[in-house]
């Protein structure tokens, strides 16, 4: 297996039917993770459904109801390379009702790609993925303008749209300057591996090369183990094998783990990455592992794995920083909606607004508001309505960011900046 080259996971967001399925098809067949004859396959069969143009996708949506309505509901893995890198990516849906299952793709995240449709410019998912992507700690962003065909590949287009999304980058903290801006065409493979005669006027790199230039991502192996649980499966003849995402520490055979807040412990039998047995995991690596000593039913997704001796950090109140993005009346004490931090979604409540802060400086504007409503940024005491593990973001910076959500949307955005801990053991 390729793991000599560094490891990225990449995440793929954008508004719904902005083509990010398509891109990623399109890239696993440039970079040849898929075989021409698999993509013809999907061809005929999407034409014959009456989805024609849908085949790029489908390398990607392989749930029958994500074919279906051509949509992308639940987030996919594939994996691919490049000459640097080897990529495990994340195709995150753009429709608004699976946002959190893009908020679980975007924390699973090193970089992204965000896909933004040249006809259409600057939806609400692009705003609304842009936001959380910066808050869930993404920090490298390619942006692709796509179907670019559709407007001739006209280069007052592109800039059009380059402004409107360098305005949007910047407000969240993005340096546009920083951030390659490529005119592309996932369908018709315009800009993939090289700049093709379509945008003479494009000085930039293609898509490809551009994930180059993408920065190792730091591995903290240095801190305790922690491995989100996403899912746990019960795999006959080997047992229970939960699966996520190393956030930090490393995994080795043999290591005695304790499971939080479910609060069961186990040994490590074995560590499978892409379907092959691996002797370790560091961070960024998305692996399943065997548990002696655990039953599938003891564990869930959102449990978090560590060594015995550092256990995750189970709170029984914590103070966070917060923004909030948009709320169509006013935040209170006792208001309680969803809070999505690294895989668990737990409904919290706000118990005491502490004060209003600038988010830029980040000094005091009020002590002890009343309210927040949009746009404001203040510091909170929040209460987990049942165990929940989350970690100072000074800390574990990757168990400590949170998105906070209710009526389906994405109400604001924080981090954890102090623990009350509950004691488990
Ligand atoms: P969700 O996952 O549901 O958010 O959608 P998505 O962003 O993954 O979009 P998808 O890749 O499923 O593409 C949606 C439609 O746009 C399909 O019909 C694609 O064929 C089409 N499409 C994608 N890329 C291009 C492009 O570059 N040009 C044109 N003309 N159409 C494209
Ligand atoms: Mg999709």
């Amino acid at each position: 297996m390729a793991s000599e080259k560094p490891h990225m996971n990449l995440a793929i967001i954008g508004h719904i039917d902005h083509g990010k399925s398509t891109l990623v098809g399109r890239m696993m067949f440039e970079t040849g993770a898929v075989p021409a004859h698999i993509i013809e396959g999907y061809r005929k069969e999407a034409e014959s459904k009456g989805k024609a143009t849908f085949e790029f996708a489908w390398v990607m949506d392989n749930l029958k109801e994500e074919r279906e309505r051509g949509i992308t509901i639940d987030i996919a893995h594939k994996r691919f390379d490049t000459p640097k890198y080897y990529f495990t990516v994340v195709d995150c849906p753009g429709h608004r009702d699976f946002v959190k299952n893009m908020i679980t793709g975007a924390s699973q995240a090193d970089a992204a790609i965000l896909v933004v449709a040249a006809p259409d410019g600057v939806m609400e998912q692009t705003k609304e993925h842009v936001f959380l992507a910066r808050t869930l700690g993404i920090t490298q962003l390619i942006i692709a303008i796509n179907k670019m065909d559709m407007v001739k590949f006209d280069e007052k287009r592109f800039n059009e749209v380059k402004k409107d999304l360098s305005d949007l980058i910047k407000m969240v903290g993005y340096k546009p300057d920083e951030i390659h801006f490529i005119p592309m065409s996932a369908l018709n493979g315009v800009n993939m591996k090289s700049v093709g005669p379509e945008t003479p006027w494009y000085k930039g790199p293609a898509i490809i090369p551009a994930l180059d230039t993408f920065k190792e991502p730091e591995k903290p192996t240095d801190k305790p183990l922690r491995v989100p649980i996403q899912d746990v499966y019960s795999i006959s003849g080997i047992g229970t094998v939960p699966v996520g995402r190393v956030e930090t520490g490393i995994m080795k055979k043999g290591m005695k783990v304790a499971f939080m807040p479910a609060n069961k412990d186990g040994e490590i039998k074995s560590i499978e990455m892409h379907h092959e047995e691996i002797p370790q995991a560091v961070p960024g690596d998305n692996i399943g592992f065997n548990v002696r000593g655990i039953g599938k039913g003891d564990i869930r997704r959102g449990d978090v794995c560590g060594p015995v001796d550092a256990p995750p950090n189970v709170a029984d109140e914590f103070t966070a920083q917060i923004v909030v993005l948009q709320h169509p009346s006013a935040i209170t004490v006792g208001y309680t909606p969803v809070f999505h931090c690294h895989t668990t979604q737990t409904a919290c409540t706000f118990t005491e607004l502490k004060k209003k802060i600038d988010p830029k400086s980040g000094q005091t504007k009020e002590e002890n508001p009343t309210f927040l409503k949009t746009g404001d940024a203040a510091i909170v005491q929040i209460k987990p309505s049942k165990p929940m593990v989350i970690e100072n973001v000074k800390e574990l910076p990757q168990l400590g960011r949170f998105a906070i959500r209710d009526m389906g949307t994405t109400i604001a955005a924080g981090m954890c900046i102090a623990i009350s801990k509950k004691q488990m053991r």
